[in-house]
């Protein structure tokens, strides 16, 4: 492994430009790697911050299906929303482009084109799913149907969003093409397949040997796939939307959106330094390193991996693939098509300016090796009990002191005691282990670190009471709040990557721009930031408390979303069941006679688990009924309820009972029976109709 880079190319995973982007994303990709930016760049280092919109793939055509609209339109909004959200967030990157730039499109055919030339694809006819009426080629996605698994309807070809299974469009139960509704038939297409394969001995040695420092969760998901054996992967679809493969006869077919989307970050790369882009990509004293989430983790480490080996030409590979796990939500896996989720634009606009709050809690709770969870609450303590109460506390009650004794001067340190060295001396170890733990992706800890500082600034503060020293030596006064002070500038540096927001309203609390230079990260712990007579701007606060209110708003919101799911469900289950059984005309209805009645005795039928003998007053008679109800009441539950029957059903003998009529039940998702009771005050023998 090189150990002397000169530079650092760092990418994030191009988010779909097919619906916005939420703190699940900002956890698990964007956050670290802009906390990781940021600090390279705090200590001198030569940075490339590369990201964009992935704007291909047949999810994007589906939403404008969806919305009527064309897949161009679904790209040019949510690229918008997407880059602006990430702006506001302070994600730094260097270029935030689109995958349907025209730099992107010649790069990535190109890129195919060479590799097509120098035979490094495999050419395969198979047969792939085909709707005859709408004639188009279907995307796994595009076929629905029931799922094997679980029984949901609405699976798609490829998973089953409701449990979460891999499917293939072969398993599912009366599949059926989501454009035209008709049957899919399997027909032969042509397509380029880049043989992985043949470069499984070479990714064994580079991943399971060279990159054992991988993090577990990467390095497991690659060994399983290497043990698994690879298999050549098709580089083409036939659809619509995308780059069109560069090659004659391959009209209706482009780029798989997993080939040309990685390609983008190269393209990317050019659009921004078109004259120096070599450097980066194709120098060996780069260290390249790809922040993406687990569902990332094969393509960013065997297939583009393999792609760019294939090329060749000095393309140099990841030093390091630091995938997160995901975050979910109050309990719930975050889901789009469920809108469970937080939005970063709704964040903003429910909470203006506090960017940092939110970069904060989801870096302290990042998913790092584990699935994690969100909670409104947990966001509230962390705030309340962290931000404000230690970080915000300790600077503002320096500065707030130093105007009240020393008319906002940074005053001498003339009287300094044992607890100064002391509280001062433990700052290189946690720089040290700021340092460490960020260069080792582990942020989490990291930010733990920082926040340590702050605590001891806090403790040291509360430690020492300049408040009470001042009514009788204002000489050591003087000397805490130099201390304090230096301090707080020690915590603009060590928190500048992590909140950039907050460490920039620190700086100019601290007045640093009169310092006449911007502050390093080798400043952090250094003897003497503010010298004294530098003058301080007015104190501000840093973080304000989060209220009960904006967590319960909060919470309300995500409940409505609850109910909205939950009704939509039930409708859903309403249709189907309308459409289960065949229409029927009101005259068949009305041959039916159903009305109210009341059980007024019942008993088991002897030898059955699950029949039980009704009496029944229907307001006309009483008769018996033989029910299979006794799984789900006993007798004594039975006596004495109204219930709804069928009364005119052809008597039939059970068990030697004759029994006349049916009683109506309902069945529950679980499949359990209820029975369906009229309101109260209806009285017997009502018709129900
Ligand atoms: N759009 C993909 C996703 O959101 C990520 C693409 S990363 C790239 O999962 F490397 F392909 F660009
Ligand atoms: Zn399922």
């Amino acid at each position: 492994m090189n150990n002397n880079y000169k530079r650092t190319l760092v990418t994030c995973a191009l988010p779909y430009a097919n619906g916005p982007v939420h703190i699940g994303h900002l956890a698990g990709v964007y956050v670290p790697a802009d906390i990781y930016v940021r600090y390279l760049r705090m200590r001198g280092r030569e940075v490339l911050f590369i990201c964009g919109s992935d704007e291909h793939g047949v999810p994007i055509t589906i939403k404008a299906r969806q919305l009527g609209c064309s897949p161009q339109d679904v790209v040019d909004k949510y690229h918008t929303i997407i880059k602006d959200s990430f702006a506001q967030f302070g994600i730094g990157f260097d270029i935030y482009s689109r995958t349907s730039s025209k730099i992107h499109y010649k790069t990535a055919s190109e890129f195919f084109r060479k590799l097509y030339d120098e035979g490094k694809f495999i050419e395969k006819e198979s047969e792939q799913y085909y709707d005859e009426q709408a004639k188009t080629f279907l995307a796994d996605r595009y076929i629905v149907g029931t799922c094997p698994k679980c029984g949901a309807e609405g699976a798609y070809g490829d998973q089953c969003e409701k449990c979460g299974s891999t499917l293939s469009p072969d398993e599912l139960i009366n599949p059926h093409s989501s454009i035209s509704g008709s049957l899919p038939v399997k027909k032969k297409t042509k397509h380029w397949y880049l043989p992985l394969d043949q470069y499984e001995p070479w990714l064994k040695q580079w991943i399971l040997e060279e990159h054992k420092e991988w993090k577990p969760n990467v390095y497991g998901q690659c060994k399983s796939w290497l043990d698994g054996g690879l298999q050549p992967r098709a580089v083409s679809r036939d659809l619509d939307w995308g780059v069109p493969v560069p090659v004659e006869g391959a009209e209706g077919k482009v780029l798989y959106v997993w080939f040309d989307a990685p390609i983008g970050y190269i393209s990317n790369t050019i659009e921004l330094i078109p004259d120096q882009w070599e450097k980066w990509w194709k120098s060996p004293d780069t260290k390249m390193v790809h922040f993406i989430g687990k569902d990332n983790i094969v393509f960013h480490c065997i297939v583009f991996p393999s792609m760019l080996k294939a090329y060749g030409d000095g393309f140099i590979l990841p030093e390091n693939v630091p995938a997160n796990e995901f975050l979910n939500l109050e309990g719930d896996k975050i889901s789009t098509s469920r809108n469970w989720a937080v939005w970063l634009h709704e964040y903003l606009a429910d909470f203006p300016g506090q960017q940092d709050v939110l970069r904060y809690v989801l870096c302290a709770n990042a998913p790092e090796t584990k699935d994690n969870d969100f909670t409104w609450k947990d966001f509230q303590t962390r705030n309340n009990s962290e931000l404000v109460a230690i970080f915000g506390n300790f600077v503002n009650r320096a500065v707030v002191l130093t105007h009240k004794y020393f008319d906002g001067k940074v005053p001498q340190n003339k009287k300094p005691e044992q607890i100064d060295t002391d509280t001062l001396g433990q700052i290189p170890a946690i720089k040290a282990a700021i340092e460490d733990n960020i260069e080792h992706y582990k942020f989490r800890e990291a930010l733990k670190e920082a926040m340590n500082l702050a605590r001891l600034g806090n403790k040291y503060l509360t430690d020492t009471e300049p408040w009470k020293v001042a009514k009788s030596d204002m000489e050591r006064t003087a000397s805490i709040l130099n201390v304090s002070l230096q301090i707080c500038a020690d915590l603009a540096v060590a928190f500048a990557p992590f909140l950039p927001f907050s460490a920039d309203r620190l700086n100019r609390i601290l007045n640093i721009e009169a310092i006449g230079r911007k502050l390093t990260w080798d400043d952090l712990g250094s003897a003497e930031i503010l010298s004294a007579g530098h003058i301080l701007n007015a104190a501000e606060l840093l973080f304000s408390k989060v209220e009960d209110e904006q967590i319960d708003a909060q919470l309300a919101k995500l409940n409505a979303e609850k109910a909205a799911n939950k009704a939509a469900a039930d409708a859903a289950r309403g249709t189907q069941i309308a459409s289960a059984k065949e229409s029927c005309t009101f005259e068949d209805f009305s041959k039916m006679d159903i009305r109210t009645a009341k059980v007024i005795e019942a008993e088991r039928v002897p030898k059955t688990d699950k029949l039980l003998k009704l009496r029944i007053d229907t307001g006309l008679d009483v008769r018996v009924i033989v029910s299979g109800i006794a799984e789900y009441y006993t007798p004594e539950q039975m006596v004495g309820k109204q219930i709804c029957i069928l009364a005119n059903l052809q008597p039939r003998v059970i068990r030697g009972i004759e029994s006349k009529g049916m009683i109506l039940m309902a069945k529950q998702e679980d499949g359990k029976m209820r029975l369906v009771s009229p309101e109260e005050g209806v009285i017997s023998g009502s018709q129900v109709g």
